[in-house]
């Protein structure tokens, strides 16, 4: 059985004070959850103080980062590298977002350089994929997500690949509040899993977790993650608040 996985993508959202707050409240409102497994992923600034502040509270919640440039170090002004995620305990990192690739221009060569680096620091990376609305309406979101798969994924074996989080995200439905439906998400996630399972064999392919994100809310969470190959979810907007974000991890209640 595959653990479910609820991430909270906070963005460019809270400062190091805002985002110890934050993970505080949320904290207290998971106590006594079990059977799924609840990560934040703070900006960079608020890494330490999030890693310290779970750390001292014993707290279960998993921290994440939202991405690291492809080197363990270097002359690379302005960036930050897996090594000193992993010196913070990061364990999840988000690589792929389409907003880095739609907005920051990352293309699929460094996406894929950037997993690897994640993977080769012992850490898991949540590989984002997803379609454009465009996309979608012409047919092509199978085609483009294979391709993003088999981009990112070329360099990996089926042990590797085993560790991997992957995170079907419809650039429609980000913060557009238009949520795919569940047979929508089930559909795609489903086709992830096939090709996973032709790439890298059924076994891997049982194992890793496939979330869907894309305007997850307290009142779409279970639906979505009722489905048999949605395993979680990846939250942006609705993990800022620690009700919402709470009451999603806690789906199944
Ligand atoms: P959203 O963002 O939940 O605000 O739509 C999801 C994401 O971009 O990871």
């Amino acid at each position: 059985m595959r653990l479910p996985l609820v991430a909270g993508n906070w963005k460019m959202h809270k400062d190091h004070r805002e985002a110890v707050d934050l993970v505080r409240e949320l904290d207290g409102l998971l106590a006594g959850l079990e059977g799924v497994e609840v990560a934040v992923c703070p900006p960079f600034t608020a890494l330490s103080d999030v890693a310290r502040t779970l750390k001292e509270s014993r707290s279960r919640i998993v921290l994440g980062a939202q991405g690291g440039y492809r080197a363990p170090e270097g002359a690379y002004t302005g960036e930050i590298s897996p090594r000193m995620l992993k010196a913070l305990e990061v364990h999840y990192v988000i690589v792929g977002h389409s907003e880095r690739r739609e907005i920051i221009g990352e293309g699929d060569q460094l996406v894929a350089a950037k997993a690897r680096a994640v993977l080769e620091e012992g850490m898991v990376p949540i590989l984002c994929v997803g379609e454009t609305l465009e996309e979608r309406e012409e047919g092509k979101a199978e085609s483009k997500v294979r391709g993003q798969l088999e981009s990112a994924l070329a360099a990996w074996s089926s042990d590797e690949a085993s560790a991997l989080v992957i995170a079907y995200e419809p650039i429609w439905a980000i913060g557009t509040g238009k949520t795919a439906t569940p047979e929508d998400a089930q559909e795609m996630n489903s086709f992830i899993r096939g090709w996973l399972a032709e790439r890298f064999g059924q076994d891997t392919a049982s194992g890793v977790r496939i979330l869907y994100g894309g305007s997850v809310k307290p009142d779409n969470a279970a639906e979505l993650m009722a489905m048999p190959d949605v395993d979680g979810a990846l939250v942006g907007g609705a993990s800022l608040k620690a009700a919402d974000f709470a009451a999603i991890a806690r789906f199944r209640e």
